[in-house]
């Protein structure tokens, strides 16, 4: 398997799969591969004949205030893992690759991005729509895929292809977790031996959720308040939100009337996590 720097070795390589007729897939990170990236790359290999992973931590994707400088990176691990999940090329540019001087085209979405982790991290979709759609020019892939675990960025990168008519099929893959409950996240790397132990109320506050919701509870202000409460017993433990909202438009609902998502974003410590769940898989 390769790893390659730059935009026109993929395209070269691209381009003679494409004469010998295969398919191509592509798996979008940031690196620090784990079993969930690991899920992803899988499917692809699965449905296409071919399989592009990129590696880039993408700066425009962060804040000012945030972790752009300490997200974890090890190129040559995520090599390693991607080669046994069976990708056939790692894309690692570097950010000068990706944004030459004087670069200056956003994709900008407006409607998803007014709820969830868009209210919290203002410049963060723009900048995910604006790297996803340069990675699919680049690749040019059949298919793409992204994880459930990132909800509100699934839901906007397939608005996207539809409303832009970009030319390939996305695909949705399941949150994995640890055998604990745990989301898998490469920001799990910076939680202490403590903050581990109360990252997992993210999780144990959405069970508590989805057995109300299966109990037939229908408000969605009594499940936040009851996940909620749950969280605020933990005292390592700060809540950006806690919401239920519709799965299509991600705005909020109050009744559980259709298929909805239920997702939060809670400060352990000082590492921000996410967690979630759709009713319709529970
Ligand atoms: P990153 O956080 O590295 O995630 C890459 C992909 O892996 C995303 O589609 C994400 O949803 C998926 N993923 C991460 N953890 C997962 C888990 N526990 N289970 C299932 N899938 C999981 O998301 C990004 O990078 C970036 O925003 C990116 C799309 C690459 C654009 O820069």
């Amino acid at each position: 398997m390769k790893t390659v720097k730059t935009v026109d070795e993929v395209r070269a390589q691209v381009r003679e799969w494409r004469k010998q007729g295969l398919s191509v897939g592509l798996v979008p990170t940031m690196g620090y591969l784990h079993e969930g990236h690991a899920s992803l790359i899988k499917a692809s290999v699965k449905d296409n004949d071919r399989t592009v992973v990129s590696v880039f931590v993408n700066p425009m994707q962060f804040g000012p205030t945030e972790d752009l400088e300490s997200y974890p990176r090890d190129i040559n691990r995520d090599a390693a893992l991607a080669e046994d999940c069976g990708a056939d090329i790692i894309f690692n540019p570097e950010p000068s690759e990706m944004y030459h001087k004087g670069f200056s085209s956003f994709v900008d979405m407006t409607v998803l991005t007014q709820e969830l982790c868009g209210l919290s991290r203002p410049v963060h979709f723009r900048g995910v729509c604006t790297v996803v759609t340069k990675l699919f020019n680049i690749v040019k892939p059949d298919r793409a895929y992204f994880g459930k675990k990132d909800a509100q960025q699934l839901a906007i990168i397939k608005h996207m292809v539809d409303d832009l008519n970009m030319d390939l099929t996305i695909v949705g893959c399941p949150l994995i977790r640890e055998e604990d409950g745990l989301a898998k996240s490469s920001r799990n790397t910076y939680l202490s031996a403590d903050e581990r132990k109360a990252a997992l109320v993210l999780s144990r506050s959405l069970e508590l959720g989805k057995e109300m919701i299966r109990n037939g509870e229908k408000s969605c202000a009594a499940v936040i308040a009851a996940m909620k409460e749950l969280i605020e017993k933990e005292p390592l433990a700060k809540i950006d939100y806690v919401k239920i909202v519709d799965c299509d438009t991600m705005q909020q609902i109050e009744e559980l009337d259709r298929p909805a998502l239920a997702a939060m974003a809670v400060y352990i410590g000082k590492t921000r996590l996410i967690d979630n769940f759709f009713t319709e898989d529970i």
